[in-house]
């Protein structure tokens, strides 16, 4: 479709460790593709452990990393014309990383990131047409100008602080928020409180986001799409509800029997914890998966799997549906 808002097709990134003869290559992003449409806004999921390669995918797709091979379009256009025309891209794309602490430099004040952004993007013509759009802005995560005026990032909570990067990214009007592990960083209470204000935007103002996290719970409460990725490649992708209700994939079962079951509180015990399953090599034969996979069987081992359709846009990176049925 021409008129994908996101389209990411065959997308590598290798990272190179070390010297030329001693070092090792890293794929951190392994043949990824995804097709996300623009006449709705949605939130898509990015789950997975530590080390799978998500904020590798997410620096690509904000263009601050290079890519290998493949491509990704936003909005009808490659990264290649939008690293051309960066103001037009950040109107159009914008970021929420995963520590506001660090995002704001403390001898700021807050405000002045939000004139920054308003006026270098040519999102207001002068300071007092920036402040009309940041007051109606803050309005839209729950902050009043008055609230945030002339302070410093450490007058702030965590949260307060996190909505307050959600507002700087608002300001021009995106149509992608791509937020890393946007609330890592915030007290489990107040999770929620985060990824309700993605809800709301996306039904309000149509604003999509690439929400990447490994808090499962969040996960399931606010996404349209589900991607799981395991080291580096995306194992399996579908409408939120279809991967949640008949996981096609190994890992994303596994994944899955970890969150806290609907009608249970959400505490800090119930954040899902992942082994940092790091891996660097790159495996050239077989499911990357396999050693770790309860229904492994000997060509599991030795041929890479392709990527399987199911249901409507369910697609599964596992053998399972197509050489044998599991359990
Ligand atoms: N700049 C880099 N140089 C070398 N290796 C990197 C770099 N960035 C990420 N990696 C490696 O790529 C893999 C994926 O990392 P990352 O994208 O940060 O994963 P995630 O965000 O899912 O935790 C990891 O093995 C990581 O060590
Ligand atoms: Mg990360």
């Amino acid at each position: 479709m021409a008129n994908d808002m996101l389209e990411i097709k065959n997308l590598d990134r290798v990272f190179r460790i070390g010297g030329m003869i001693m070092g090792h290559k890293i794929k951190a992003v392994d043949n990824v593709s995804i097709q996300m449409p623009s006449d709705k806004a949605w939130i898509m999921s990015v789950v997975g452990e530590s080390g799978s390669g998500k904020t590798t995918l997410a620096r690509m797709v904000l263009g601050l990393l290079d890519i290998s091979d493949g491509d990704i379009t936003i909005g009808g256009k490659s990264v290649k014309y939008h690293m051309k025309h960066k103001k037009e891209f950040y109107r159009m794309v914008q970021p929420i990383f995963q520590n506001p602490f660090t995002a704001f430099s403390m001898k700021r004040t807050v405000e002045s990131y939000l004139y920054e952004t308003a006026l270098n993007l040519d999102m207001a013509k002068n300071k007092e047409e920036a402040k009309a759009l940041i007051t109606e802005t803050l309005q839209r995560v729950g902050l009043s100008y008055e609230q945030v005026k002339n302070k410093y990032p450490n007058q702030f909570s965590g949260g307060e602080l996190q909505r307050i990067s959600i507002a700087r990214a608002l300001i021009t009007r995106p149509k992608v928020i791509v937020a890393d592990e946007p609330v890592a960083m915030i007290d489990a209470s107040l999770r929620m409180n985060i990824v309700n204000i993605f809800k709301n935007l996306k039904e309000e103002y149509g604003v999509s986001f690439v929400y990447i996290t490994h808090d499962l719970s969040t996960a399931y409460y606010v996404s349209d799409y589900i991607a799981t990725m395991y080291k580096g490649s995306m194992i399996e992708f579908g409408r939120a509800r279809e991967v949640l209700e008949h996981p096609g994939h190994p890992y994303t079962e596994l994944l899955l029997d970890s969150i806290p079951k609907v009608g249970d509180k959400w505490t800090a015990k119930d954040r899902l914890r992942m082994g940092d399953a790091e891996d660097k090599v790159i495996r050239n034969a077989g499911c990357k998966f396999a050693r770790r996979c309860p229904y492994a069987k000997d060509a599991c081992i030795q041929n890479p799997p392709d990527m399987v359709n199911l249901e409507g846009e369910h697609r599964s990176l596992c053998i399972k549906h197509t050489d044998y049925k599991a359990g």
